[in-house]
């Protein structure tokens, strides 16, 4: 694929970008955790033809199904890379299977501390550079119309997957390397966190306007674990991106934390360095407003399952959803992913209850 050297287009709404820097907004913005995805036919067609990292991997498929929603849905704010977080493990030599119906297969995890001298941690990003070729090519495409995000998983995030080999309802494993190898935990966090770092800056180059940091396993820890096992790694991303882009006199973006099911910390996240937070649906607006203050942006959190309700059930839960929050420091989403039976009307719904909340 040869890379387009233009300058990027000029962006025609940047809603999102204001809100995430405090600024004030015409209208709050929204977009939606895994909006270019399986309910969407467009996608599955995709789908039926190409394997799920194969589409991740050719910037041509990546950018046509991040571009679907925005072709549907007239109210998105924004738009988010098609890619996964599971591209790390992948690029420090672990294989990652996408099995239909069951998730992400590691058919050989870290069962080990020792398996962590297999990972191959030189150049990782270099592997990587497909998702900026991704993120280049989707920046042209969008031509201006919406911001374009880029993300990673966490450092806590991807080392469960790695460890238990797929998606997992106790953690077992990983909890067990916690209880019984927290120095090779430590270790292992921390080799994750450089190259989520590197990572992070390279898709800032390639053209990300924003960037997401999911740490959805964090419900699996208690408010303790949070504190010593996600937290001291969370807390160096935006740092060291920050430093790593003003060396290479890239200008900064902003950056978000999402992490699943820590709304107990919310009042330490907010001293993380994040200019927002993402809450998950167990959380409430006003109480997570109360916890970090003014000086940062929230984004969430209707629950997914209430996109099944009623169409007018939705268009008031959204509106009251959003006034609870208030316009200022607001970006609307939806407390975890979109789920795959999803009614797409339930998608416009939601994303013009927004646009008419205020
Ligand atoms: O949001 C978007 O539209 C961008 C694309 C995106 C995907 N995955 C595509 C995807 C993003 C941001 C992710 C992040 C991701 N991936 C997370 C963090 C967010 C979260 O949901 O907590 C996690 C934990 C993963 C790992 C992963 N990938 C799992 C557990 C699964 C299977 C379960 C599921 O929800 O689908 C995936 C598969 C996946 N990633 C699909 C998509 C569209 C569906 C796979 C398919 O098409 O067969």
């Amino acid at each position: 694929m040869s890379i387009n050297i233009m300058p990027f287009p000029p962006l025609k709404n940047d809603r999102l970008l204001k809100a995430a820097r405090g600024e004030e907004v015409d209208e709050v913005p929204v977009w939606v955790m895994r909006q270019a995805g399986r309910y969407l036919p467009e996608f599955q067609e995709v789908r039926a033809k190409h394997d799920f990292f194969e589409v991740c991997r050719t910037p041509e498929l990546a950018c046509e199904v991040t571009l679907q929603p925005l072709r549907r849905f007239e109210h998105l704010d924004a738009s988010i890379i098609f890619s996964d977080i599971l591209v790390i493990p992948q690029a420090i030599g672990m294989t990652v299977e996408m099995h239909p119906g069951k998730g992400p297969v590691f058919p050989n995890p870290l069962e080990k501390p020792e398996d962590i001298d297999t990972l191959d941690f030189n150049d990782p990003v270099g592997r990587l550079k497909y998702v900026g070729n991704a993120i280049t090519l989707t920046r042209h495409s969008i031509a201006g119309k919406v911001p374009l995000i880029g993300f990673t998983g966490a450092p806590w995030t991807l080392m469960g997957y790695m460890i238990e080999g797929g998606g997992s309802k106790t953690m077992e494993k990983s909890k067990k390397w916690i209880e019984n190898h927290l120095v090779e935990t430590k270790r292992l966090l921390g080799l994750l966190t450089d190259v989520i770092v590197d990572y992070l800056i390279m898709q800032v180059e390639a053209g990300a306007q924003l960037l997401q940091i999911f740490e959805s396993s964090a419900e699996h820890l208690s408010p303790e674990q949070f504190v010593t096992i996600s937290m001291p790694y969370l807390r160096q991303i935006p740092e060291r991106v920050r430093d790593g882009l003003q060396k290479k006199s890239i200008p900064t973006v902003p950056m978000t934390i999402f992490a699943k099911g820590a709304g107990h910390s919310l009042n330490l996240q907010a001293k993380m360095g994040y200019d927002v937070i993402g809450i998950d649906w167990t959380v409430d607006p006003v109480k997570a407003r109360q916890d970090v203050g003014p000086n940062i942006t929230l984004q969430g959190n209707l629950d997914p399952q209430d996109l099944y309700k009623p169409q007018d059930e939705i268009r008031q839960m959204t509106i009251d959803m959003a006034r609870k929050f208030g316009k200022h420091r607001y970006i609307a989403n939806l407390g975890h992913g979109i789920t795959p039976a999803t009614p797409i009307d339930s998608m416009h719904t939601f994303t013009e209850a927004i646009h008419s909340a205020f």
